[in-house]
């Protein structure tokens, strides 16, 4: 019998691509994408959809039980921008929708769970280059203290009980399909729609302000692979730290001007100047790197390339309709 895999919050931005290649390894049929709404229509007309509020313990059990599921994606959150302006409500969400999945999969009906966690467990007290696996997590964002404990639960769930829940503290995501929502790091998604669509990009941090960043490809590939890697290899059960590539805005402006020389950009830091401040400018992930093979493809230059050649392909479609 193939595994049937459930994604909550498919139409997020990880979500979306990660519904897409779960059904390439695992056929349509056998990825079932769910979301509160159906805002994003082409993966809604893609295959199996349901509307799920992840809040809700009965709707993801009733979901669970009729397909058959033995696998949740619980890609559903509040990000650290929204969870600032929100903070009950990305704490309802960011650990109610967790604890559903970890009982679900205590009492049986499900057998395995991804959970992202992110960099923002990290704080101002954490080391800020090379952040090692174990260390100081002292987070100051609602989003951030929802993660760190979120994997103290993960590691409780597995020690106890033995579920099986692997995760990843995710970087900063860069990718041209779904736009992110809220979080700290969307500068360097927003940053290339303005280039191509505009020329020019206000950036909301200042410049010399390095975070850990990933592409997408990197993101889905770590998500696949810690998920098909066999169980001996996992050895952390809170969350692995995943790094490809670190920059700052500045770097990533004069990546995309190799491309677009007439691109200009200006700094008008905001409230998530502060976030971005508490948190790591590079990630050390070898623990990621030995105990599963982890390894990243995608470079600046190799992304921002990939990243401007899709999206004018996008405004020329727009144009020519
Ligand atoms: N991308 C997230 C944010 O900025 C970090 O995990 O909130």
């Amino acid at each position: 019998m193939s595994s049937k895999i459930l994604i909550i919050g498919a139409c997020g931005q990880i979500g979306t691509e990660l519904t897409t290649r779960l059904r390439e390894l695992y056929g349509v049929e056998n990825v079932i994408a769910s979301d509160i709404n159906t805002r994003n229509l082409d993966l809604v007309n893609s295959g199996p959809f349901e509307i799920i509020d992840a809040k809700n313990f009965n709707a993801v059990k009733d979901c669970c039980k009729n397909y058959n599921i033995d696998t949740v994606y619980l890609m559903a959150a509040l990000l650290s921008a929204t969870g600032e302006k929100y903070p009950m409500e990305a704490w309802d969400l960011n650990m109610n929708s967790l604890f559903h999945v970890l009982n679900l999969a205590k009492g049986g009906t499900i057998k395995k769970i991804f959970w992202p966690s992110s960099i923002a467990v990290f704080g101002p007290t954490t080391p800020t280059e090379n952040t090692p696996q174990h260390t100081t997590c002292e987070p100051t964002t609602v989003y951030g203290i929802t993660k760190q404990v979120g994997e103290r639960w993960c590691e409780y769930y597995h020690e106890k009980y033995g579920v099986d829940v692997r995760s990843i503290r995710y970087p900063g995501i860069i990718s041209h399909k779904a736009m992110p929502g809220g979080g700290t790091t969307d500068y360097a998604v927003e940053i290339y729609h303005k280039a191509v669509k505009e020329g020019s990009y206000e950036c909301f941090l200042s410049e010399h302000t390095e975070l850990p960043m990933m592409f997408m490809d990197d993101a889905i590939k770590a998500t696949t692979e810690l998920m098909q890697a066999s169980t001996e290899k996992i050895n952390i059960r809170s969350a692995y730290n995943l790094s490809a590539i670190s920059f700052t805005p500045q770097q990533i402006f004069e990546s995309i001007k190799k491309y677009i020389p007439e691109f200009t950009i200006t700094y008008k830091p905001d409230f998530r100047q502060a976030i971005a401040d508490s948190w790591p400018s590079s990630i050390d992930d070898s623990t990621a790197r030995n105990d599963w093979g982890w390894q990243h493809d995608f470079d600046l230059d190799k992304m921002t390339q990939e990243m401007l050649e899709n999206l004018q392909k996008q405004v020329c479609k727009v144009d020519f309709e």
